[in-house]
């Protein structure tokens, strides 16, 4: 099974996603790392925690990151998520208690102890990584790979014209991360938003997973409320499943290779922008580091790779 640290800001699909994870018997979860995003950093770990104890997991969660790494406090996404994180479901917060590290140090101690053979997989803004790569420079070398939800390389944003969420909220610590010498595969709302799910499937998840299935059900309802503002149809997107999708059945997704920047310049900050491996362009791109872009994305296999995984 692939060794991952689980990078997260839950949030209503990063619940979805550590569920995902947790049923998943290719992929064993060394802990929880929490970070601000979708809501403040101190909701975003007891929510970590809450997840773990609903699906019986006694794996370490830590606090991480609570600002961007420049600039002021954050605004937070509860209009997509709700008041809790979870889509006001008024859920028992657990009263389980924190691993006393920071995330950063967490991910540290863990590439350390498993050398080569963890992957992160970041699904919400990129300060706990990029911090780690300054505790640890050599951290590239200690981890196998990165994999992110995060960006939009050939479609447009949902925060502004042309950033994501997750680059958007941190895009000082995204091009930190993005810049260094490791394996970064992304999977943006290029592939992310390519793929509606219907109130349908999610009570056919129900259906598979009475708990886990059940939680995911309920606390969507208002997530796809919110999506359906802005479009004639029902439905919401599950982003951060997607790069832990790959990490089980890389045959589902078409990766191109490309040089990546991050904008941080405040008009189009957070913008990730690739071009094709090896262009000529400007000598500028190729100073860029290479980075593996997630394009397209089997519709049906991931549907169904996410129900067979839920019901195991
Ligand atoms: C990303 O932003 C958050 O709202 C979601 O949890 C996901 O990680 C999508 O842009
Ligand atoms: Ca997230």
């Amino acid at each position: 099974a692939h060794k991952i640290i689980l990078d997260t800001d839950p949030g209503i699909d990063d619940a979805m996603a550590i569920f995902f994870a947790f049923q998943s018997p290719d992929i064993e979860v060394l802990g929880l790392t929490t970070v601000f995003g979708n809501v403040p950093v101190d909701m975003s770990a007891r929510n970590a925690l809450t997840l773990c104890e609903l699906a019986d997991q006694d794996i370490p969660v830590t606090k991480g990151v609570g600002m961007p790494w420049v600039g002021p406090e954050s605004t937070y996404a509860h209009f997509v998520h709700g008041d809790d994180g979870f889509g006001n479901i008024n859920v028992e917060s657990s009263k389980r208690e924190l691993d006393p590290r920071s995330s950063a140090q967490f991910i540290v101690d863990m590439a350390r102890k498993y050398p080569g053979e963890i992957t992160l997989v970041a699904i919400g803004p990129l300060g706990n990584l990029a911090l780690a790569l300054r505790l640890e420079p050599e951290l590239p070398k200690l981890v196998k790979g990165v994999a992110i939800m995060g960006g939009a390389a050939f479609v447009p944003g949902n925060v502004t014209p042309v950033a994501e969420a997750n680059i958007w909220n941190d895009a000082h610590a995204a091009e930190i991360v993005f810049a260094a010498d490791w394996e970064l595969t992304m999977f943006g709302l290029d592939v992310t938003n390519a793929v509606p799910f219907t109130p349908d499937f999610l009570k056919e998840l129900e259906n598979k997973n009475e708990k886990l299935g059940g939680f995911v059900n309920k606390s969507a309802q208002f997530y796809v409320e919110f999506y359906s503002q802005n479009r004639d149809d029902r439905v919401c997107f599950f982003h951060d499943a997607m790069p832990l999708a790959y990490l089980i059945d890389p045959s589902l997704f078409k990766i191109q290779s490309g040089h990546a920047r991050v904008s941080t310049d405040p008009l189009n900050k957070g913008q990730t922008t690739v071009a094709p491996a090896g262009t000529t362009a400007s000598p500028l791109w190729l100073e860029a580091a290479t980075i593996n872009v997630a394009v397209d994305v089997d519709h049906d296999r991931l549907r169904q790779l996410y129900l067979d995984t839920y019901a195991k």
